[in-house]
């Protein structure tokens, strides 16, 4: 299969592949992601062929406009609102009891759906112009996400029909998830949006007791993985681990917080920025250069505070063997 890749020009082509059961790669505020008709359970069921993802593996259903939720969701608890009015459209994903309209190939067979109202000006035109959108992150499973058209389109290219460039995403990493289908609203996976942050909304006012922490299914999976060796360490430790690298005959290569890069003097390196924000933006991004360019990444050990919370736990996979 051709894969053509482009802008706003293949927007009206982009509905269409999606009105008719295809695949559309397409770009979001957090990362590119891997769109099918969310109701055609054929579609859905080629998203899971093109990226080799695990059938236990739920996706997450996009939509553009606050009302469709009840399309695809019910008893949606007033906590959903309450979410809906501070963060989106934004990347946030809230998992809610299904309706009988999502096919369970889209929840991988459980009786709930993830949900989120991407920012993006594309996806929201893409969703409007076609149907809600079942799609997970735009990479083969186990690599790392895509934050660049280009890093999909080598990902897919030759699986997916279409590729629609929106530029580099500005959030980097994948949506936050909260699950309001338990007692506690609990957080499966940290984002953007912050456990701080969502505690705060979450409070006393609208449930008893704790915001909850607890993995989503897919975080139980190898992901986020360069193509080449890659480890962390603490910032003290950099330099050390360069040189033995370099000793061992590798071509290695740093990423890590701007101040400690200024420390680090010459050492080949690839900077995450100033503050955490900068951090998620360029986490993706930089390992997508350092596997194209050096065959060996040391990622600094950041702190485990705000959105550096939500960076680690994607620098901790990436970093496992
Ligand atoms: O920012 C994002 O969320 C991106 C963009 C494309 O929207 N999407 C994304 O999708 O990261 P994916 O498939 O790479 O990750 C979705 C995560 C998985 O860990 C999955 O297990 C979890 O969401 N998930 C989806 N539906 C769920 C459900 N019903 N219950 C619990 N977890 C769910
Ligand atoms: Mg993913």
């Amino acid at each position: 299969m051709e894969t053509k890749i482009g802008k706003e020009e293949l927007l009206d082509e982009a509905c269409s592949i999606i009105k008719q059961g295809g695949l559309v790669v397409f770009p979001t505020e957090t990362v590119y992601g891997l769109g099918a008709d969310a109701f055609n359970e054929e579609a859905v069921r080629s998203i899971f062929i093109a990226k080799e993802r695990p059938q236990d593996n739920p996706l997450i259903v996009h939509l553009a406009r606050l009302e469709d939720v009840e399309k695809i969701a019910v008893d949606v608890p007033p906590l959903f609102y309450a979410l809906y009015e501070k963060y989106c459209p934004g990347p946030l994903t809230v998992i809610l009891k299904k309706s009988k309209n999502i096919p369970y190939v889209v929840t991988a067979g459980r009786e709930t759906v993830g949900v989120r109202f991407p920012s993006h000006p594309i996806a929201r035109a893409l969703i409007e112009g076609s149907s809600p959108i079942a799609a997970p992150s735009a990479n083969l499973a186990k690599h790392v996400s895509p934050t660049l058209a280009i890093h999909a389109y080598e990902d897919l290219k030759g699986r997916v029909p279409l590729v629609l460039d929106g530029g580099e995403c500005q959030v980097g990493i994948e949506s936050t998830i909260i699950d309001l289908t338990g007692k506690t609203p609990t957080v499966l996976r940290p984002g953007a949006i912050t456990l701080e942050e969502l505690k705060e909304i979450c409070g006393a006012e609208n449930y008893k007791g704790e915001l909850g922490v607890a993995l989503a299914p897919g975080m139980k999976y190898k992901h986020y993985s360069p193509k080449c060796k890659c480890v962390m360490k603490d910032a003290t430790e950099l330099g050390n681990e360069y040189a033995e690298a370099l000793k061992k005959g590798f071509n290695p290569v740093i990423i890590a917080t701007e101040k400690t890069i200024k420390r680090l003097g010459d050492l080949r390196s690839l900077s995450l920025g100033e503050s955490g924000l900068d951090a998620a933006k360029f986490f993706y991004l930089r390992l997508h250069q350092a596997e194209e360019e050096y065959d060996y990444i040391i990622i600094e050990r950041m702190p485990e505070t705000g959105v550096y919370y939500s960076v680690m736990n994607r620098a901790k996979k990436s970093a496992a063997d």
